[in-house]
């Protein structure tokens, strides 16, 4: 049996995150197409192995798994391994996020309410606060909790033994971790974006979810231009979907898919206005780079973190964007993509300084 409780916030969405999904009937449609068991998980094998083995040999010793962190650019399957954590143990699962977690307290009630083997998601678990953090170091190494009370020369620590659980925590920024609690999780995953084969996958699962006809290459298309995230696959799929609805016979073809993503503003590459606009401030208004992402985040009137978390992973990965020491830099590859001249930075660098 699954038990699924919500603590504090929840896996709320993020301020300023980019390309949220819609309320109401689409996130009932999200949740569709969602999976729930590893096997129906796709791609990922090396995260997908190392989950199998752990489970394994947790359920065969009846103990409960390991923690796992895992980390990765958003859209990839964290919440989602999460989830499937929890239903391949058929435990409960808890799930919070680090900035609903204010103090002790907080996790205090949540922590002495599990079940053994339940899971404890933490969303977002780079923000949670240092003071929570540290009542968390007790309860995953040794499962007890110390609170303290009464004050001064009265003091006493009372320690609460908990119920031995499996913390999940998720985090975009993983160099935001503190080592201390980065060392207390005994399997460490990281999320990398997914080769179009695999999102071809991804949509065609979701495709027949949906009820969706569609080809093989009309899939293939709508994978080669969704950042390598199945997140954005899925999104990007509705919308063909409607457009293959009013616009063709309602089959999702690689014409179709061309011309509704065309339509969508997404490029061949995968990105979308926002993307390029990024690309075209640092060519056009910084020389091509480098430029420090704070600067970079005021002209585009961004924020610096939710470009840092949702921007920029898919273009460095895609090797358009480079970030060295002094900031970032784009790639002769994005000027191609752009249409715009490569800015000439030895003749910049001696204008600058002698002129
Ligand atoms: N391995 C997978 N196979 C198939 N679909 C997947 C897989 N991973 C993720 N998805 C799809 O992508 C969607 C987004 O995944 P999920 O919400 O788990 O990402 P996340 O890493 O938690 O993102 P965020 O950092 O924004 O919280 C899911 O709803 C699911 O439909
Ligand atoms: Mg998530």
């Amino acid at each position: 049996m699954t038990r699924e409780r919500a603590a504090g916030r929840g896996s709320e969405a993020r301020p300023g995150a980019a390309r949220p999904a819609q309320a109401g009937d689409d996130e009932q449609l999200i949740r569709s197409l969602r999976p729930k068991r590893l096997a129906e998980c796709i791609g990922q094998a090396r995260v997908t192995s190392a989950l199998e083995i752990g489970l394994q040999a947790a359920r065969e010793r009846g103990e409960a798994l390991d923690h796992v962190l895992l980390h990765g650019p958003p859209g990839l399957g964290k919440t989602t391994f999460a989830n499937v954590v929890a239903a391949e143990m058929q435990t409960g699962i808890v799930t919070t996020s680090g900035p609903a977690l204010e103090r002790g307290g907080d996790l205090m009630g949540i922590l002495t309410n599990l079940n053994k083997g339940d899971v404890l998601f933490i969303d977002e678990i780079h923000r949670l606060p240092r003071a929570v953090e540290e009542f968390l170091y007790p309860a995953m190494e040794d499962f007890c909790v110390n609170f303290v009370i009464e004050k001064g020369a009265h003091a006493r620590t009372l320690r609460y033994t908990l119920q031995p659980f499996t913390l999940v925590g998720a985090t975009t920024r993983a160099g935001l971790l503190s080592s201390p609690l980065r060392e207390r999780f005994g399997i460490t995953l990281h999320l990398d974006f997914y080769p179009v084969d695999e999102l071809t996958l991804v949509v065609r699962r979701s495709a027949s979810i949906l009820g969706v006809a569609i080809t093989e290459d009309g899939a293939a298309e709508i994978a080669r231009r969704a950042r390598g995230t199945p997140r954005i696959a899925n999104r990007l799929l509705r919308r063909v979907r409607d457009f293959a609805q009013v616009r063709a016979d309602g089959k999702i073809t690689l014409e179709v898919a061309r011309n509704a993503l065309e339509f969508e503003g997404v490029d061949a590459l995968g990105l979308d206005a926002q993307d390029r606009e990024l690309l075209r401030t640092i060519v056009q208004v910084y020389g091509g780079g480098p430029v420090g992402v704070e600067a970079l985040a005021a002209t585009l009137n961004e924020e610096a973190d939710s470009l840092v978390e949702m921007v920029e992973p898919f273009l460095l990965k895609a090797g358009l964007l480079t970030r060295t020491p002094s900031g970032r830099r784009v790639t002769a590859q994005a000027c191609d993509h752009l249409g715009l001249a490569l800015p000439d930075r030895t003749g910049r660098a001696q204008g600058s300084l002698f002129s």
